[in-house]
């Protein structure tokens, strides 16, 4: 190991542009304090890669499918299998590797939607920590589903859901969408195998912060000892006491930052709508067009991501003709750079625990339009719970109506029952500076990894 650092830490995403933000993040964040990384994608990931960050190491390993990932292997029930049986051996042999140059590991923070990556660290008697990428009251479902506690598939639509340490009562619709949905027992499986070796792991971090989910923290660390370190979005945006780079840097996606941040700077203060629907999202075609409406019809400013498998949805002529007045449409941007611009002042998301967390960061209040997986959830507190935004609600179609658009975008930027709304957003985003910030409660923890980690090495 070179001289100049004490720890070294391989860390394992899982292959997604939502999970490897957040663990990229934090690896900045671990090396400004002195932690050597290395970055361990998968081959096929990092081939499909449009920007790489320059300041961390990057070792691929194969998953088993070098090619095309979970696309070549058609499902994600055949590729989670065959990336723990090629994971094994490759993960194994890259820590041999790194030994062997002289760059010994001593610690893998990997997804733990890979949970066997505690056996290698186990083999290799390294210091292992599960990073959870999504917040702690979408885990707390997965640990009830996996203890038998919530049903599947739930009965009703609506019924009630009680579970220890929520701070809300939930209904079946706001729990994760594989969890309320019969056909995706592959994808709850996944989840719910995130708790299968959990006990085996020496530590377990969550892209939280502990005042954002007091309660359910609280509870599971009856259970667990889960660690709060988020939110893990650059430095340069929380505190301004680390020297960063201002993006993710390991994007699929090439932003189109000056045409976006041009076209900001040109739009008055808080008058823009930025939307977007994450890096996975496939939008009907017919609800596009009523966003296309909605917005439209808003009057609003807006700025909206539209990715290049969704463009050929737009309604004809949306381009040129009904966009061109008042909207900018990109295939990506730079999110944080768009957030934090003083011309936002609405956000209307899907709801991916990254971009919910990051509009609590900076404190942009949102109109909600959840589609899979974690989101219903996260709507279900950013409207509930932590008061910073309202659901858009579909009707008996599952479609969400231009009608309904316009008006949760209005309420939220221009009337008086969004000013408490308003105000909660400055107040998130005071607290997740806080929790960052030197001696704040995610810093102390990312503090006590740190040390503990330096110690043992
Ligand atoms: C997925 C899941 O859908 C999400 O629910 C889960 O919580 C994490 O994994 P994704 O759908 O891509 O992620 O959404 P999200 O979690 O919001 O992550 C998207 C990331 O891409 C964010 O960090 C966001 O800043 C970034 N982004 C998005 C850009 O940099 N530019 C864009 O134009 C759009």
């Amino acid at each position: 190991m070179s001289t100049t650092h004490k720890a070294h830490c391989l860390i394992l995403p899982f292959p997604g542009q939502g999970h490897i933000n957040p663990m990229l993040q934090f690896s900045k964040r671990l090396q400004s304090k002195g932690v050597k990384i290395t970055i361990a994608p998968t081959k096929s990931f990092l081939k499909t890669m449009k920007e790489l960050p320059t300041p961390v190491s990057i070792e691929a390993i194969s998953d088993g499918y070098d090619d095309g990932g979970v696309d070549e292997a058609g499902s994600y029930a055949v590729y989670i299998t065959r990336f723990k049986e090629v994971g094994l051996d490759t993960l194994s042999q890259l820590i041999q590797k790194l030994r062997n140059c002289g760059c010994p590991v001593n610690c893998i923070v990997y997804d733990p939607i890979l949970p066997w990556a505690v056996e290698v660290a186990k083999k290799f008697g390294l210091v292992s920590a599960a990073f959870f990428t999504q917040n702690c009251t979408v885990d707390n479902i997965y640990y009830y589903v996996d203890k038998g506690v919530i049903k599947l598939p739930p009965t009703q639509v609506d019924e009630e859901i009680l579970l220890p340490g929520l701070s809300c009562t939930i209904e079946t619709s706001d729990v994760p969408s594989f969890v309320s949905t019969p056909e995706s027992d592959i994808l709850v499986e996944m989840l719910v195998n995130q708790f299968s070796n959990l006990k085996k792991a020496d530590w377990i971090l969550i892209n939280s912060f502990y005042e954002l989910e007091k309660e359910v923290i609280d509870w599971m660390a009856n259970i667990y000892p889960m660690k709060t370190i988020g939110p893990t979005i650059p430095s340069m945006y929380l505190d301004k006491r680390l020297p960063d780079d201002k993006e993710y840097g390991m994007s699929l996606f090439k932003p189109m930052a000056n045409e976006c941040l041009n076209w900001l700077n040109r739009q008055p203060i808080s008058s823009v709508l930025y939307v977007s629907f994450g890096s996975l999202a496939k939008l009907e075609a017919e609800q596009m067009e009523e966003l296309a409406w909605g917005l439209k019809n808003s009057n609003k400013n807006f700025l909206w991501v539209v990715r290049s498998t969704e463009e050929p949805k737009l309604p004809k002529n949306f381009l040129d003709e009904l966009a061109s007045e008042k909207g900018l449409v990109v295939s990506w941007c730079p999110q944080l750079q768009v957030l934090e611009h003083k011309s936002i002042g609405c956000f209307l998301t899907h709801c991916g625990w990254n971009s919910t967390l990051e509009a609590i960061s900076l404190g942009v209040p949102m109109v909600t339009m959840p589609q899979w997986s974690d989101q219903p959830t996260n709507t279900k507190l950013v409207q509930d719970v932590w008061e910073m935004g309202i659901k858009a609600k579909q009707d008996e179609k599952g479609i969400v109506r231009r009608e309904v658009i316009e008006e949760c975008i209005k309420l939220v930027m221009e009337e008086e029952k969004g000013n408490v709304i308003r105000g909660n957003a400055k107040k998130w985003k005071e607290l997740a500076r806080n929790a960052m910030d030197e001696g704040g409660s995610s810093d102390k923890n990312i503090e006590e990894f740190v040390s503990k980690l330096m110690t043992i090495s």
